[in-house]
């Protein structure tokens, strides 16, 4: 990666305690690539001589102990970044405190980083927190590591245990997999092998830190990495300009090229690229850029913009392995918010496959997961997200699972890969089809979804439709919100995920009746894209026609049929659609109906053209 100063950028995180001597560490890095301003410089060394306990040398973990204060005001801050830059190389160092959160903050540090510096000091050799570390590390995807051996001026400079401590931490990290250690002897307070060679070890032939820090290859082999962009906001100033703006987190793109919205089979071509300073003829990995297609294309917040030839996984169950943040346990079957990338669904862990245990590597039998706990999970998402796996993207393999009642991070996830149900659950041929059935009834099956707030005249103007189609002989059936809720969705009310799941189910029966050979007529406020455009590809290969029913906000709390409005208004509901909870309007649905000055028949007509139009009826 490079940096605005035009050089290769090495993220490193820095693991260890204070005892171990990581602030004199960082400190004396900083210090001998001239990264402390003079006048710090001049408070050192007066601090030094007046608490320092290094005696007239510098004391280096007093300089970090100056920032860390600085950092301390800023309480939300749970990792300080430092950055330096020498001739070669510049470097942004993590660091992360120790306390009681030290997983969650390590793992912010070390998803973000490509190399470790663990620290370990020789007198104590290789601990417990030691192989935890390397363990994060490693399953949050850093492949470097730098074995710290610090202090080496306490334990005489002596080789032998140089060597005893580096050849047991080799064999623990051997079983971590596919992970690179350099372990180098140093003593971080009189500045041995930092930038120099220590001529107290003579008979260590390796690099300094910082020659070892410039030299190692971060490129990951230059392998081209496919496109991929989360979309963060759907961007429209007016009606003629539609662009969906978020950041590059793979690859690049440029106009011309091929974009799939992932998990839909759709894909359009990209005309433009826009930017803060106009228009780019191409996009990298870290810009933040507004993308507009040649042709118009159903795309909304939180859907994954993908290379065709290399697309992302689509699915709604997958295992990941799990690290568990929050104070009250993670609860196999409890709903969750899963958030990946700008996507946002509920989920829920489905089973614990195992707890690891992070010091001996061993998979432990478990139901929960406690505050720090790593395990080994399947998860089910509310709707299929679409992913890579954290080994091959770490950006569209991360998620991380938020408590719904407080709203806190409870875990961090990362994917390793998808389920599939259908590998268990198999389906059964039949003979009989969508098509004989429908062909039976002379007419051909299709799913009309009626969208829209709620007293929008949906329900008015489906019964009408459902009543005309009768009357041309045609085989209908009406699924209306109200009633479904009456009995097969009886158990659900109106947050985000009962709404979800309302909708999911009514996509299914909605299915199955099109396999039934009928024309559906489905009315729900349906306020959320994504699950809109679920039931629209779960139903297909039925024909679905998107109908907004589009009336004004304040033309609903006018009209209010069922005196739900005032209700809400005067406090005595809660969620209600359009007021305290959202309604996202379709972007490019088959049919839009503006009700107000139309009476309900020609709404209804209007429906009826398009089917005729589409040969439907
Ligand atoms: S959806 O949002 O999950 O698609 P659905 O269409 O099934 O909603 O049900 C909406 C109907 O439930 C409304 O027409 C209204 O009669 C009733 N209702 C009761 N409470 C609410 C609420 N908080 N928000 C919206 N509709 C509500």
């Amino acid at each position: 990666m490079s940096c605005a100063l035009g050089k290769d950028l090495l993220r490193v995180l820095t693991c260890g305690s204070v005892d171990d001597g990581k602030s004199t560490l960082i400190g004396r890095l900083l210090y001998e690539c001239g990264s402390i301003l003079d006048d710090q410089l001049s408070a050192l060394q007066r601090e030094s001589r007046r608490f320092g306990t290094t005696g007239d040398d510098l004391d280096f973990s007093l300089l970090l102990d100056g920032l860390e204060d600085e950092r301390q005001q800023r309480i939300t801050i749970d990792v300080a970044y430092r950055f330096f830059a020498t001739p070669e190389r510049a470097f942004i160092v993590a660091d992360t405190p120790g306390h009681k959160q030290y997983t969650r903050n390590m793992a912010t540090g070390a998803s973000t980083s490509e190399l470790a510096v663990i620290l370990v000091d020789a007198r104590k050799g290789v601990l417990p927190q030691t192989k935890r570390h390397a363990f994060i590390c490693c399953l949050l995807g850093i492949r470097q590591i730098v074995l710290a051996v610090n202090k080496m001026d306490l334990v005489g400079f002596e080789q032998r245990r140089f060597d005893d401590i580096a050849q047991h931490f080799s064999a623990f990290a051997a079983e971590l997999g596919e992970v690179f250690v350099a372990a180098i002897p140093l003593s971080a307070r009189f500045g041995d092998n930092i930038t120099e060679l220590s001529a107290r070890m003579p008979w260590y032939g390796g690099a300094t830190l910082i020659e070892h820090l410039h030299s190692v290859d971060i490129s990951g082999g230059c392998v081209k990495r496919p496109f991929r962009f989360p979309v963060q906001w759907v961007n429209r100033p007016n009606g003629d300009f539609r662009g969906f703006s978020g950041t590059v987190v793979s690859g690049s793109i440029a106009p011309g090229d091929d974009v799939l919205l992932a998990g839909s089979g759709q894909s359009a071509r990209l005309k433009e690229i826009v930017t803060f300073e106009g228009t780019t003829d191409r996009a990298r990995e870290g810009d933040a850029v507004t993308l507009t297609f040649e042709t118009d294309i159903d795309i909304a917040r939180g859907d994954l913009l993908a290379d065709p030839r290399e697309p992302p996984e689509c699915v709604d169950q997958f295992a990941a392995h799990v690290i568990w943040m929050s104070d009250q346990p993670l609860v196999p079957g409890r709903s969750y918010l899963l958030k990946i990338g700008t996507r946002t669904v509920p989920a829920t862990v489905t089973a614990l496959k195992h707890r690891i245990d992070v010091e001996t590597l061993a998979h432990l039998a478990d139901r929960t997961l406690g505050l720090n706990e790593i395990g080994f999970c399947n998860l089910s998402t509310a709707a299929p997200v679409a992913f890579d796996p954290y080994t091959a993207c770490r950006d569209t393999g991360a998620f991380i699972l938020i408590d719904r009642l407080t709203n806190e991070t409870a875990g961090a996830g990362m994917i390793a890969f998808g389920l599939r149900r259908a590998s268990n659950i198999h389906w059964q041929a039949l003979t009989v089809g969508r098509e004989q059935r429908a062909a039976l009834k002379d007419q051909l099956p299709a799913v009309l979804w009626l969208t829209g707030l709620s007293g929008a005249g949906k329900s008015t103007i489906a019964d009408i439709v459902e009543k005309k189609l009768l009357a041309l002989g045609r085989h209908t059936m009406l699924l209306d919100g109200d009633n479904v809720r009456h009995g097969l969705n009886r158990d659900l009310g109106f947050t985000d995920a009962d709404r979800v799941e309302n909708i999911r189910r009514a996509g299914e029966v909605a299915k199955l009746m099109a396999e039934a050979g009928l024309i559906v007529i489905c009315s729900f406020i349906s306020p959320f894209r994504a699950e809109r455009r679920m039931v629209r590809e779960l139903t297909a290969p039925a024909a679905f026609l998107e109908v907004y029913v589009d009336t004004p906000l304040e033309e609903c709390m006018r009209r209010d049929p069922k005196g739900l409005y005032a209700k809400a208004r005067a406090g005595r509901l809660e969620h209600f659609t359009g007021l305290d909870s959202p309604y996202e309007p379709p972007e490019a649905s088959e049919i839009r109906i503006t009700t107000v000055g139309v009476t309900p028949d020609t709404a209804a007509e209007q429906i009826l053209e398009e089917l005729r139009a589409r040969k439907i009826i």
